[in-house]
């Protein structure tokens, strides 16, 4: 009977002393197993893990962006809204909108196709406040459905990104390497494929 007390006891003091890590465990896996950019495969076809650290609203007629909805071409034919959020206007940002789906999603070979570019956006505005490097070039999916993603990264200083050559082949990835701007600080991605007369109505 105290034997079987103290070993009681004992796996509840076992309990506690590894319910810490394994909560956060359990967390973890929860995270990576509910994270919208984990399961639309954005982390991994454009992106690295991490953490975001700054709010940022894309907004396209007022229509929010969130990951994995579904816009019409025609919805997103100018371009959005972008608000940033972050701490003051001394650090600046670059948003990148890239689509890593061309020409379609199975084999996506031409992958990635960059959309729009705008540098030296000041934290707390939007991007209107930005530097245009690469204009607005409105998404015309034509093979299955496309992802279409906006990544802002934190700028070292002003004025340190250099216009990528094209918007062919780009990669996210390698330019973020190239001009010194680190992981993500956000990310957000919509769905678009071609709008037929069909599916309109
Ligand atoms: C950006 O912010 C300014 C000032 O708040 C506002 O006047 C402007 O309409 C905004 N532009 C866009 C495109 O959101």
């Amino acid at each position: 009977m105290q034997l079987r007390h103290l070993e009681a006891k004992g796996s509840i003091a076992l309990y506690f002393h590894c319910s810490i890590p394994l909560f956060l465990v359990a967390l973890i896996m929860a995270r990576l197993s509910t994270d919208p950019l984990i399961i639309g495969r954005v982390i991994g076809d454009v992106l690295d893990s991490f953490i975001p650290t700054i709010k940022m609203t894309v907004t396209y007629n007022k229509k929010q962006v969130y990951n994995g909805h579904e816009f019409f071409p025609s919805t997103v034919s100018t371009r959005p809204r972008v608000e940033i959020g972050g701490a003051d206007m001394r650090s600046f940002y670059t948003l990148i909108m890239t689509d890593p789906d061309v020409p379609g999603p199975s084999d996506p070979y031409l992958r990635e196709h960059l959309h729009w570019m705008v540098t030296d956006i000041p934290g707390t505005t939007n991007a209107s406040f930005g530097n245009v490097l690469v204009s607005y070039e409105v998404p015309k999916p034509n093979i299955g459905i496309h992802r279409f993603v906006f990544v802002l990264l934190k700028q070292k200083r002003r004025q340190c990104v250099t216009p990528p050559s094209s918007r062919d082949h780009f990669n996210t990835r390698k330019f973020s390497a190239e001009n010194d701007l680190g992981l993500p600080v956000a990310a957000v991605y919509f769905n678009s494929q071609r709008e037929t007369a069909a599916r309109r109505r």
